[in-house]
C-alpha cells in the first residue's frame, strides 16, 4: 500500500512535470511556406538609397526613349510636360517657390535626391502597374524628367554612376547630420539633482488660497 501511494506521487509528479517540458520542445511545424529563393528575395530587395544611390541597378536610358515611355504611361496623370492633370501630382515646375506663400513640392523644385527618383518610380509607377518597368525604361524616364526640368542634356544617357552624381537644386534644402538644437551639456545633472529643500520666493499661491503653507497647515 505504502509503496503503491510512493508509485502514485511519482507518477503524479511526472503527470505535472511533462506539460512544462513540453514547453521547452521546439514549436510543432505545420509545413507551411517554403524558405524563399534568392530570385525571390531580389524581387522585395529594390531600394535604392537616395543620398548615395545604393542599390541602383545596371542599366541606362535616353530621354528620347524616355519621352515615349512618359507620353504612354504618365503624361495621362502628370501631364505631357509633367506638370500634372488635373488633381494629379505635378512633377516639374516650382523651383524657388518653397518659401513662398504657394510651395510646390516638385522633382526638380524639392527632391534633394536623383536617385530617390529611380527609387519611387520603379517601385511605385505607372500607378495601376507598379513594377512594371524594366531598369532601362526607368533610367530612360528619369532622364527624360531631369530634362523637362533643365538638369540633364536630351542626348547624353542617363546611367547610375550619372546618376549618383547629378545634383538636384534642393539638394541643400534639407538638414542633415542630426539634431542641429545644442546638445545636452555632459556635465549637466539628470537625475537626484536637487542640492538643498525648494525654498518659497512668492507668498502670492498663499496669498490666494491656491496653495497653503505650512504655516497655515499648521493655524
Ligand atoms: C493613374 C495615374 C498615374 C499614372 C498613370 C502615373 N502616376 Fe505617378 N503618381 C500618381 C499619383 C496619384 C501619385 C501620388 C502618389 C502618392 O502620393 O502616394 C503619383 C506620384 C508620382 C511621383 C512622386 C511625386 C512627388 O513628388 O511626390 C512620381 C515621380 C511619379 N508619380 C512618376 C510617375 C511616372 C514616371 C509614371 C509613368 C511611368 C507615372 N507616375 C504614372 C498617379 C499616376
Amino acid at each position: 500500500m505504502f509503496r503503491s501511494l510512493k508509485i502514485l506521487a511519482i507518477l503524479l509528479a511526472l503527470g505535472l512535470a511533462l506539460p512544462v517540458a513540453a514547453q521547452d520542445k521546439p514549436a510543432k511545424r505545420f509545413g507551411f511556406g517554403t524558405p524563399a529563393t534568392t530570385e525571390q528575395i531580389a524581387g522585395w530587395n529594390i531600394d535604392v538609397r537616395g543620398p548615395d544611390g545604393a542599390g541602383l541597378p545596371p542599366g541606362k536610358g535616353s530621354v528620347a526613349a524616355g519621352e515615349e515611355l512618359f507620353m504612354a504611361q504618365c503624361a495621362a496623370c502628370h501631364g505631357e510636360f509633367a506638370e500634372g492633370a488635373g488633381r494629379y501630382p505635378e512633377l516639374i515646375g516650382g523651383r524657388g517657390t518653397l518659401k513662398s506663400d504657394d510651395p510646390r513640392k516638385t522633382i526638380d523644385s524639392y527632391w534633394p535626391h536623383g536617385p530617390s527618383l529611380y527609387d519611387y518610380i520603379y517601385r511605385a509607377m505607372p500607378f495601376g502597374a507598379p513594377q512594371s518597368l524594366t531598369h532601362d525604361e526607368v533610367y530612360s524616364i528619369v532622364a527624360w524628367l531631369l530634362n523637362q526640368g533643365d538638369l540633364w542634356p536630351a542626348d547624353k544617357d542617363l546611367d547610375a554612376a550619372s546618376l549618383k552624381a547629378l545634383k538636384l537644386p534642393n539638394r541643400d534644402g534639407f538638414i542633415t547630420g542630426g539634431d542641429p538644437r545644442p546638445d545636452v551639456k555632459p556635465d549637466t545633472c539628470m537625475t537626484n539633482c536637487r542640492t538643498a529643500p525648494p525654498k518659497i520666493t512668492s507668498d502670492l499661491a498663499a496669498r490666494l488660497g491656491v496653495t497653503p503653507t505650512q504655516q497655515k497647515a499648521a493655524d
